[in-house]
């Protein structure tokens, strides 16, 4: 078996309780404990200078190799072109783009910088999977270093409409870079349909068979591979948390009334907004439910050095005090909002608690939490997943109440069918998800992405 090395911004070195830190640490480090290899990636630390050699550590099949970065380049690549140009943009979010050129600059830097760090660790043996929107150059960085092993990159965000994409000054050269690699992936068909639509009618190339793309003078292949997550395990974990003081506490707490939970990282992205407006409107046209529900809304604070996620913050500390002034009762409070992450293992715990789970995205590549409340529910009590359909997790499991999350009426209507939904829908629904889920875990897309990849250089050769 081929070594295989992943490429990724954070890299999260065992550390499985730091639930702040988002889907895609989460997942790699899930792929990579199975089949080992080395993890590469910034450690989160400032440096002064740009000549720190990585620093190596191992624990059993897996290696961590992690860089610190330059303060200007924190400020300007990953608060600035990663955070405030790419992932509004990709989220649909013009209104919050900023372009500078500053943040391009640095963004190319340290793209370098990377592929300069990494080149040297890298043996003729490996597969190179690079992920997601902060690192797309580092393709072509490679292959002009000389290096000519299989290289795949996975993109962990959505990918967004041609016309949203045509707004970002330097789009020909993003999607250029990302024709580099051998093989990318995306997390859903729609995904891939808007990368096909920029190949075709902005940047002239051609679709071929078996997902091979033609552009930019490269053939590459670009395919669906959703992401997901490690079934069994959090089934296990939640099985075990149900078992625990915290959980006695939660249910004790609850006083018999039902659960609603909702667990995002503290992102504009997350449709929070929306969706404590909705539980609000909840309260006021199914007034049944005051004092019998209580929503949870789990929020680590995330990137907090950029100015548009003070501004949610500040929304939704308002929104739950205004919501939460207005209804509560001395022995009740509607909406418990708490900005602090948990271990998997404690929400797991939470989710198999909850009636309803909340996944109300307005734009999402993915979303783990939709798959993790799945999979944490008790077979013959299942809770109800309510899901955005803007959340690549839609395309799959489709048997969740699937929701426009900017409709507020149309997501209240849905937390109410949810809370009441019958015993026997509730499980034939979860019954079908969590079949999805347990063909296509972790190591299915893991190794799925994998194979195609070891595959490419023959399959482009004869295509
Ligand atoms: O793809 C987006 C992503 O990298 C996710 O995997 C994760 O949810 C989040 O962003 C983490 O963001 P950051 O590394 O900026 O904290």
């Amino acid at each position: 078996m081929k070594r295989l090395i992943v490429v990724s911004n954070r890299v999260t070195p065992g550390d499985e309780s730091n639930a702040s830190a988002g889907g895609l640490a989460v997942a790699m480090l899930a792929a990579l404990k199975k089949r080992g290899g080395l993890w590469f990636g910034w450690n989160g630390e400032i440096c002064q200078s740009r000549d720190t050699d990585p620093e190596v550590m191992k624990t059993g099949n897996l290696t961590f190799a992690t860089i610190p970065l330059p303060e200007q380049d924190i400020e300007l690549y990953y608060n600035g072109y990663a955070n405030r140009s790419l992932w509004p943009l990709f989220h649909y979010r013009t209104d919050l783009t900023l372009f500078d050129h500053r943040f391009f600059e640095s963004y190319l830097r340290v793209n370098s910088l990377f592929t300069a760090k990494l080149a040297p660790l890298l043996k003729e043996d490996n597969l190179i999977w690079v992920h997601d929107y902060h690192l797309i150059p580092m393709g072509q960085y490679l292959r002009d270093a000389g290096i000519t092993q299989p290289m795949g990159f996975f993109l962990h965000t959505p990918f967004p409409a041609m016309e949203i994409l045509l707004t970002l000054p330097n789009h020909e050269y993003i999607v250029k870079s990302l024709c580099a690699y051998d093989l990318v992936g995306f997390q859903s068909a729609s995904d891939l349909r808007a990368f096909h639509d920029y190949i075709v009618h902005e940047a002239g190339g051609e679709i071929l068979e078996d997902g091979v793309v033609r552009a930019f003078g490269r053939t590459l292949i670009a395919r669906v591979f959703a992401i997901s997550i490690d079934t069994k395990t959090i089934a296990q974990q939640s099985v075990r948390a149900a078992h625990t003081k915290a959980i006695d506490r939660l249910t004790e707490s609850l006083d018999e009334r039902v659960l609603v939970i909702g667990v995002d990282r503290l992102d504009y992205s997350k449709g929070l907004a929306q969706r404590f407006r909705a539980f609000e409107r909840l309260l006021e046209n199914y007034p049944e439910n005051r004092n019998k529900v209580v929503f949870l809304q789990i929020a680590p604070p995330s990137r907090t050095d950029v100015p548009e996620y003070t501004d949610i913050r500040h929304e939704l500390e308002t929104l739950a005090g205004n919501i939460n002034g207005h209804f509560a009762e001395f022995d009740w409070m509607p909406i418990r909002y708490l900005n602090k992450g948990y271990t998997m293992q404690r929400l797991a715990g939470f989710y198999r608690a909850s009636r309803v789970g909340l996944v109300t995205p307005l734009r999402d590549g993915m979303n783990l939490v939709a798959k993790e409340f799945v999979a944490a529910q008790n077979p013959t009590d299942p809770g109800v997943l309510v899901l955005s359909r803007f959340a690549g997790a839609a395309q799959e499991l489709g048997e969740a109440l699937i929701v426009n999350p900017f409709d507020v009426d149309d997501l209240s209507d849905a937390m109410q069918r949810a809370i009441t939904m019958p015993l026997e829908e509730r499980r034939e629904r979860w019954g079908a998800m969590m079949e999805t889920l347990t063909k296509n875990d972790i190591s299915t897309w893991r190794d799925n992405f994998l194979t195609e990849l070891e595959r490419a250089p023959a399959t482009l050769e004869g295509g």
